[in-house]
């Protein structure tokens, strides 16, 4: 099947989603929520690209090819878009780079320096909803939550992409819904889960102590 990207005509096989077909031949799309192989649900909005032919923003990650799509990866309007979902991420992720044992793996932090984003163009919260999602949150929300072995999980830092959660059975979980949506780890659940479910999260909230990304 033909499609264009960025005005070149592209062979896809169309058995795979955009961000899959466009990486394997070379056109890089960022992503945060969404990993190869890996169960996903679109939700950092990070992979956008636009489909020329309507002018529509689709996430690129849970969108297969169509015959004649005309898609553009690299605009000024997806790059903006791009940069926004970032920013948003970043006004509720307890981005406190220095220190954190997780920043060699954190694709949040690499992408916020490469796209410009600014933490503070969203946020933080104003300080009463700040205080009444701690309220909910008190008792979730410990600083560093021992999982297994040498993973830990660190909740401020979580952007609740969900792929700790899809990704091994009985593990991490959400919990309440919307806005104060949270990922958590019932106690109970912790057997359940093996490090290299570290791999998976595309920020500092879970991390394997002492273990760097080129490790
Ligand atoms: S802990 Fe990491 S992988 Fe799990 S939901 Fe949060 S950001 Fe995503
Ligand atoms: S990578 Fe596509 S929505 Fe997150």
């Amino acid at each position: 099947m033909k499609i264009k990207v960025n005005g070149n005509e592209v062979e896809v096989t169309g058995q795979h989603v955009l961000i899959e077909e466009l990486r394997e031949r070379g056109v890089q799309i960022p992503s945060l929520c969404y990993a190869s192989e890996a169960e996903h649900q679109a939700s950092c909005m990070v992979c956008m690209v636009k489909d020329v032919r309507n002018g529509q923003m689709i996430p690129s990650c849970s969108t297969f090819p169509q015959e004649g799509m005309e898609i553009e990866t690299e605009c000024e309007e997806v790059v903006e878009l791009r940069r926004m979902a970032i920013e948003l991420l970043l006004s509720d992720h307890g981005a406190r780079c220095g220190g954190c044992e997780g920043r060699d793996k954190c694709r949040l932090r690499e992408l916020s320096v490469q796209m410009k984003a600014k933490w503070t163009r969203f946020g933080p919260m104003a300080p009463e909803e700040r205080l009444r999602v701690g309220e909910l949150r008190s008792g979730i929300r410990k600083e560093q939550i021992h999982v297994t072995g040498q993973m830990y999980f660190e909740p401020a830092k979580c952007i609740r992409c969900g792929l700790c959660v899809y990704n091994a059975q009985n593990g991490f979980t959400f919990m309440y819904r919307g806005y104060d949506m949270q990922v958590v780890i019932p106690e109970e659940n912790k057997k359940n889960v093996d490090e290299k479910l570290a791999d998976l999260c595309p920020t500092g909230a879970l991390f394997v102590r002492g273990l760097r990304r080129d490790e």
